[in-house]
């Protein structure tokens, strides 16, 4: 049967926003046989409009956009909260603006770009799109993938009409997908999640979350999963643009656990544990993107000065498995038995 991506090998490079997905990372992962996905989240309209054309050549590739969010964040608790980290800020010679910055990541310039130059696949997170939205895409001929983390999710996402899921498991690093960030954190397996999801839909089903090698690759497909995406195990890759300060601390004996935690930008993330963590962790408010415009000035700062203790040091449960070299080396592995 045919794949709904299409690649010699099913694997998938999970977007990256904040650095770590490159051009040289997603061209190298598409040479070795991947799919590369390309990280549209944080980005101008006018740089997100360049990756794109930049990305063209590469032939089968997607592109991955955060939605907008609804809730806007509590202004009490955001004052309070960054009042709270003033110091933290003063120590990296920081000044915090207290004043909630709400905003859309320009998803609807991006969407219009998109309407105008059309990719392959295009993937979201952080809930789903408006249906005229999946319509328009699909009629320039994009396959349009929702990011999901419980079968209620995957059932919205298969009603809405998307043409594939991206399940991502409670194991993955970097930002949940979860539609509400304040809800319960399922303690499900992902290879379990995939058989939930599968049993409530027949949407082709990419699969990611705290994938370290073949024998995860082959329990997600033998679930049911069609690909399987890994991001983590990429970030130390030669073509990755992951900072020095967040590749070194995934190779660190000192860090020790990954959690997940809202304190750096307001929505869930699973992050190597760090003094900020545990310093902030409990009193931070949900709250994106407030918070993540909030702290990112002090978080740029602590990456420039080799400052791993306030950094958002995002990474999946099998962060130790993570390696430096060619990512093209980590495709060929993950596939290797297939
Ligand atoms: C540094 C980092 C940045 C991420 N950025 C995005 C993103 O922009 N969009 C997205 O949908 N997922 C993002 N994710 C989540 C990945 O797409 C994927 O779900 C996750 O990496 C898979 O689990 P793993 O990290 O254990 O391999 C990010 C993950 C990491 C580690």
């Amino acid at each position: 049967m045919a794949r709904l991506l299409e690649s010699e090998l099913p694997v998938v490079a999970a977007p990256m926003a904040g650095g770590p997905t490159t051009p040289a990372l997603a061209a190298a992962v598409a040479g070795a046989g991947g799919f590369p996905f390309l990280a549209g989240g944080y980005l101008s309209p006018e740089t997100f409009a360049a990756l794109v054309a930049e990305a063209h050549p590469l032939g089968g590739f997607g592109v991955n956009l955060f939605l907008p969010q609804d809730r806007p964040v509590d202004r009490v608790a955001f004052r309070r909260y960054a009042e709270r980290l003033a110091p933290e800020a003063a120590a990296l010679g920081v000044t915090l603006d207290p004043v909630p910055v709400e905003d859309d990541d320009a998803w609807p310039a991006k969407l219009e770009l998109l309407l105008a130059d059309p990719v392959p696949v295009v993937s979201t997170t952080f809930g789903l799109p408006e249906r005229t939205a999946v319509r328009a895409l699909q009629r320039v001929g994009t396959a349009v993938l929702a990011s999901v983390t419980t079968p209620a999710e995957a059932a919205a996402a298969d009603e809405l009409g998307v043409d594939g899921l991206v399940v991502q498991g409670v194991e993955a690093g970097g930002h949940s997908a979860r539609f509400d960030p304040g809800a319960v954190t399922p303690a499900i397996s992902l290879p379990d999640l995939v058989r939930a999801v599968r049993t409530t839909t027949g949407l082709p089903v990419i699969a990611g979350g705290g994938v370290t090698g073949p024998a995860g690759v082959r329990d997600l497909i033998a679930a049911g999963a069609e690909t399987v995406a890994v991001g983590t195990l990429l970030l130390r890759c030669d073509e990755s643009g992951t900072s020095a300060t967040h590749r070194d601390a995934l190779a660190d004996p000192a860090f020790t656990e990954t959690v997940i935690t809202h304190c750096f930008t307001g929505r869930p993330a699973r992050a190597l544990r760090n003094d900020f963590v545990d310093r902030h962790h409990p009193a931070a408010p949900y709250g994106y993107p407030a918070l993540h415009h909030l702290t990112r000035d002090l978080r740029r700062a602590a990456a420039r000065a080799g400052d791993p203790q306030r950094l958002h040091l995002w990474a999946g449960t099998g962060f130790r498995h993570a390696r430096s070299g060619p990512a093209a080396e980590v495709v060929r592995a993950l596939a290797a038995g297939l």
